[in-house]
Parts: structure tokens; sequence; C-alpha cells
């Protein structure tokens, strides 16, 4: 059938004034921040799939181990028309699903949702490839504001993998998980994978590995402001910082300036003292209870919490209300 061409809600213009916004917002902010999506562009990409491989960075093989294991149970329970993923990046573990439904048949439709044109030009070119049989409908949105556009009528998984709901803060996640909800029909489902709070000597390397690829897809984020905005960020004068808050229980990334100094970016003029830090992304670890109770309160029954063998990363299937 070959993939459909993609359906953009996101266009350049979209892109370019919510990159404008968040930058005049994060950067004048006390302490400084930039919201993690705008690592994604094409490098970034490639550098967050580099990272997926690193011994440091169990949750992709975590998760991988889940979802081998449950795969045909989570089409059998689901008995899904339509999956949808949210975030989809390359969609590599969405195979094991991919392949699970082929063999039970049934699944028509695969939509994969992310902000990425390249990742998503190439995801939907090779699943459209490697299964024939299925509808590839990739959409171009951004997975907090576009919630509405997703297809409706049938049975709907809908996937949101990788640990991606830690991105958001806790107030943040409880409006993404009621809009999904929104978004759904009683009896549809939601598939959800949470890293779980462990030793810090174990998370804070997954966020600072020993090849220094992690301070790159950091650093990456001050390059895509350089080219989109002709901003005049010197990456190298920012040092990567891997963080665990044990209150809040999340990662917290920071880009740290090792000398002051004063970027021009917009019509800003931002003064970094040296030592001063931008926070680029917060990646939350939940508990089992935690995320149960947040899945409750959007109206979604939890049915199933899996996790691998050494219990470092949780899949929950929840089913709509
Ligand atoms: C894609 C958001 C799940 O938080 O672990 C990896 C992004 N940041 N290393 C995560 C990320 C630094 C990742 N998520």
């Amino acid at each position: 059938m070959g993939a459909e061409p993609l359906e953009i809600h996101l266009d350049d213009q979209d892109v370019s004034r919510a990159l404008r916004h968040d930058v005049r917002v994060g950067l004048i902010a006390d302490p400084r921040w930039l919201p993690p999506k705008w690592f994604y562009d094409a490098r970034g990409s490639e550098l967050f799939d580099e990272i997926t491989r690193l011994p440091e960075y169990y949750p992709t093989r975590a998760e991988r181990a889940v979802l081998e294991v449950r795969a045909v149970e989570i089409a059998e329970l689901t008995g899904a028309k339509t999956l949808i993923e949210l975030g989809s990046g390359s969609s590599e573990k969405t195979r094991l699903l991919l392949d699970a439904f082929s063999r039970r048949g049934g699944l028509g439709t695969f939509v994969p949702l992310d902000v990425s044109v390249s990742a998503l030009r190439a995801s939907t070119a090779a699943l459209a490839a490697d299964y024939p049989r299925l509808r590839v409908r990739g959409i171009v949105g951004d997975f907090t504001r576009h919630l509405d556009r997703l297809p409706t009528g049938g049975a709907r998984l809908v996937a949101f993998l990788g640990g991606t709901i830690g991105n958001l803060l806790p107030t943040e996640r409880a409006e993404f998980l009621t809009r999904t909800r929104a978004a759904l029909e009683a009896g549809d489902w939601l598939l959800i994978g949470t890293d779980l709070v462990k030793d810090p000597a174990v998370l804070v390397p997954a966020y600072d590995d020993a090849a220094g690829v992690t301070a790159e897809f950091n650093r990456n984020v001050l390059r895509v402001l350089n080219r989109e905005l002709g901003a005049d960020f010197a990456p190298e004068a920012f040092a990567h910082v891997a963080l665990w808050d044990p209150d809040r229980e999340w990662i917290e990334m920071r880009l740290r300036a090792q000398r002051p100094m004063r970027v021009r970016v917009l019509d800003l003029e931002v003064d970094f003292a040296a030592g001063e830090d931008l926070r680029t992304e917060v990646s939350a670890k939940f508990r089992p209870e935690g995320i149960a109770a947040e899945l409750t309160a959007a109206g979604f029954h939890p049915e199933r919490f899996w996790t691998d063998p050494e219990g470092r990363f949780g899949v929950t299937l929840a089913r709509a209300d």
C-alpha cells in the first residue's frame, strides 16, 4: 500500500512561531529554561537514536524487553484496528507491536505522530516497505497540541512509549492525559511507558554517558537556536549537567555557562553569568502507584502493569472508562 503523504499540522511557520515564543518566555525566566522538544531537529533525532544504543541508557532496552514478552497479549486484549503512536520518533520498538498485530490480523492502520518531519519521513517509508498490508498515515504534530487531530472510530490503541511523558511537568501531564482521554471513546486503549524511580547511581549516568553523546544532544538545542533564530550561542562554552532531584523525582538536564557570556537571540540580549544554568529537560521517573493514580484521575482504568525483569521500566495498558 505504501506510506500516505504526511499530514502536516505543524508547518514551518507554526514551528518557528512556537520556537520564538518559547525562547522569549524561557530565556528571560529565572532560572532560564527551554522545552526539550527543540532538541529534535534531524541531527538531534540522530543523536537521540545514538543515545538509545548507549550502554548507560537502559530505558529503551528495558521497555523493549517488556514489549517483546507482552506484545501478543497487548494485541489480543485490545483487539485494536488502529494503532496511534504519539512522539513516535523512529518507531523502532513499535515494530514489536506491529509484528504481534500482523500475526493476529485485524490492525488496519498505523498512525505515527511526531514533531520531526525528518524522523517521520524515514520511519513511515521504512514501515510501509516492511508492512505492505498496513496503511501508514504519518502526522506531523505536537502531542501536547494536536490530540484533536487523531483519526476517530474503530477500536483504537494510543501508544506513548519511551518514557516521553516524563518530559511533561506534573500539571502538564495531568492535562495531557485528560486530553488524550477526551480524544478517545470508552473502550479504546492507552499503552504508556514510564521510567521508574531507582538508584541515582544508575539514573544519572543514563543522562551523562561516558562517550558524551547526551552532552552533544543537550548542546544541540543551542545549535537549533543559532540556525533557526540567528542566535550566537557558543555551544562549546556550555557544560552538560544531569542532576537527580530527589524531591520531585526527576532528572534535570541543564547547560551551564563556563564563562560570562552575552548571547543575542531575536531582539533579546541574554546575559549568562559564569556557572549559570539553562534548564533544557525534565525527565520524571515514576512509581507504580503514582502512575495508576494519574491514569485513574484522567478517566482511564489501568488493566495491566508490567516491568522488565530488573524492574527498571514500567509499561501500563489502560482502558478508557
Ligand atoms: C525521549 C524523553 C524519553 O527523557 O529519557 C534521553 C530523552 N534525554 N537522554 C528521556 C533523553 C536525554 C528521553 N525521552
